[in-house]
């Protein structure tokens, strides 16, 4: 039987729902929300407070200038994938552990398979470095690599372009030029191949 996209996700859904062997579990599972034939997929490093409460991504403070910078390209929020590398709330909002980040790979290299996306957009440091181990944020937020056959566009977190101008400056020039990088995907000088990069490869598919 060939399952839709739609149905595939909700099927994820359910099986960490009853994964018990998952940590965080004190905390509600945020899956992710938006459409599964999105332009572009971004992935932040976990719920926060208002996450947890809502058992959505991304709808506290950060995510209402994700949302900002989302309309000013002329998109809509429910046409992106929005998602996290942690299903779960760390306590405190400490950041996530080695372990954790783990222990939710495999679920969302599943999500990544079924949603297909165009593009990855990690947001902030510790979503890009789950793809690119090597990569600094301040050097590589807003340039494309290519990982296998994925494109990754890392940008600044919201959270940390709403504690200083210059990084919102560099998120929202990034951000305005996702767009023309998806226009130009396949063509792009920029582009920085990585796929060679095995232990990157190992930890994504
Ligand atoms: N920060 C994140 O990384 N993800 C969210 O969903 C909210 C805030």
């Amino acid at each position: 039987m060939i399952m839709s996209k739609h149905e595939a996700l909700k099927k994820l859904e359910e099986e960490m729902e009853n994964d018990s062997s998952l940590p965080l579990r004190e905390s509600n599972l945020v899956f992710g929300e938006g459409s599964p034939d999105c332009e572009a997929m971004f992935i932040g490093e976990g719920p926060g407070f208002y996450e947890d409460k809502m058992k959505r991504p991304f709808v506290g403070r950060a995510g209402q200038l994700l949302d900002k910078l989302i309309m000013s390209i002329g998109w809509k929020r429910e046409n992106v994938y929005i998602t996290n590398v942690l299903k779960r709330r760390p306590p405190g909002n400490r950041d996530p552990l080695p372990g954790e980040i783990e222990a939710y790979a495999p679920y969302l290299t599943r999500q990544i398979e079924i949603i297909d996306p165009p593009v990855i957009v990690p947001l902030g440091r510790f979503a890009m470095n789950y793809f690119l181990p090597e990569a600094k944020i301040s050097r590589d937020q807003g340039k494309l690599f290519k990982l296998g056959e994925r494109y990754i566009y890392p940008l600044f977190h919201p959270a940390a372009a709403l504690r200083g101008t210059g990084t919102l400056n560099s998120l929202t020039e990034s951000f305005m030029k996702l767009p023309e990088v998806l226009k130009k995907l396949e063509t792009m000088a920029e582009v920085v191949a990585v796929e060679t990069r095995k232990d990157a490869q190992k930890s994504l598919f």
